[in-house]
């Protein structure tokens, strides 16, 4: 472990979780939803968890677009490079079609390599879902290189955080950004890229009539919206969601439709590395727990098809257009819960409070290590390939 980042990611475990996730979604029976898409950020999170449920709920062709590490002898890839290999492994033995392309999605390069592939073997696609989480960003227009900050806006922030490695909770202060990290935040993790995906895509005749697409976001509570959905990111999810309308305006001849998904918070590699967070988040897996409506990536993307977009009748939305399948998180008892144990929260009190132990699992089972089933005493052979990697 170096900081919020594991260094080494197992196999057999990044292959385990991914069955279960292919296992949970057949257990919930069959979505009448697209049968060709296109998953940009596919490789971990709800990317995965999207790919996954369009595969085994759905019987779709899959291409999948993700920026992963592969092995080098004596040294693992990244867990996505091997969650990607066991998935392909599994759709191919289904007898689904399953590609894959590694590389910079904000490149052209990138883009145009993903039409050209969509072009000669799919044909077109019908649901494209945009996962993308990254710090960094290169704009292909203007060559100009942006890094996304995770900052409140106008004045410093104070609250409590948890180390989860240690357990120990403490106080910290955010400083406030400048409007370069704002501006910088919105050219990352903001809509631009996801608009030039659809542009590309629609001028190269890639996009079947009816095509829809999907990109995530977040809210959450009061408690940590200094620093998220009123600091940097939360510009940047503004921007998103923005966004949504002018593709669907420009989709229009297609039929087509632009959606943003706002999520419930969870464990990932890019959530464990925002502040305040992490013991928002075993607060919250305490309390849903208890309530028994506790979700991961996979229970929220196979509802967010099953009950949202493919429901038969019309895509439930908010009052700004989103589907909501943060609503568990939301509840009202849920928050008055979570900030009741969120007072209370010191070092001593944290594991009878929180859900620490929770947190840690699900931190380790994002690198395939702690997981069930796996036996970590055998040997495992790092140099595992991608089988419809292109
Ligand atoms: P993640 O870190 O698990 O997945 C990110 C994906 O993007 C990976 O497949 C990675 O390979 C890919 N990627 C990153 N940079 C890339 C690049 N330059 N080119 C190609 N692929 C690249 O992240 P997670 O948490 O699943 O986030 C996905 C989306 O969901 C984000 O928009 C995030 O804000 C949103 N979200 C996350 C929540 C959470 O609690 N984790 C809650 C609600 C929304």
């Amino acid at each position: 472990m170096r900081g919020f980042i594991c260094l080494t990611a197992h196999p057999k475990g990044c292959e385990q979780n991914v069955i279960n996730q292919i296992n949970y979604v057949k257990s919930k029976g069959q979505i009448e939803g697209a049968k060709k898409v296109l998953v940009i950020g596919a490789s971990t999170g709800f990317g995965l968890a999207s790919r996954i449920t369009a595969a085994f709920g759905s019987n779709a062709a899959t291409i999948g677009v993700y920026f992963e590490k592969p092995p080098q002898e004596g040294k693992t890839a990244s867990p996505g490079w091997y969650n990607t290999a066991a998935f392909e492994d599994q759709a191919h033995n289904a007898g689904l079609y399953a590609k894959s392309i590694n590389g910079d999605a904000f490149s052209n390069e990138i883009k145009q390599q993903t039409i050209d592939l969509i072009k000669a073997d799919l044909g077109q696609v019908d649901l494209i879902i945009y996962s993308l989480a990254s710090p960094v960003r290169t704009n292909p227009k203007t060559g100009v290189t942006h890094r996304s900050v995770l900052k409140p806006i106008g004045q410093p922030f104070s609250n409590k955080t948890v180390d989860f490695h240690t357990g120990v909770v403490s106080d910290i202060t955010i400083q406030p950004c400048n409007e370069d990290d704002i501006e910088n935040t919105v050219a990352v993790m903001g809509g631009e890229d996801w608009g030039m995906w659809i542009d590309d895509m629609k001028a190269a005749g890639v996009l079947a009539p009816g095509a829809t697409t999907v990109a995530y976001s977040y809210i959450g509570p009061g408690l940590t919206e200094a620093v998220y959905r009123k600091g940097t990111i939360g510009r940047a999810k503004d921007h998103l969601e923005a966004t949504a309308f002018a593709i669907s305006d420009k989709l229009k001849d297609l039929n087509g439709k632009a959606y943003v998904s706002v999520n419930k918070a969870l464990v990932t590699q890019a959530s464990s590395a925002i502040p305040v967070i992490p013991l928002y988040i075993s607060l919250l897996y305490k309390v849903m727990k208890e309530e028994n409506i506790h979700e991961g990536c996979i229970e929220q993307i196979q509802r967010l098809f099953q009950q949202r977009l493919y429901n038969g009748t019309n895509v439930p939305l908010d009052e700004k257009g989103r589907i909501r399948i943060d609503d568990w998180e939301m509840r009202d008892d849920v928050q008055a819960k979570v900030s009741d144990l969120w007072k209370q929260a010191t070092t001593e009190s944290l594991s009878e409070l929180g859900d620490l132990p929770g947190y840690k699992t699900d931190f380790l089972n994002l690198f395939g290590f702690d997981v069930d089933k796996v036996n970590y005493q055998a040997d495992v052979n790092e140099m595992v390939e991608i089988s419809g990697l292109v």
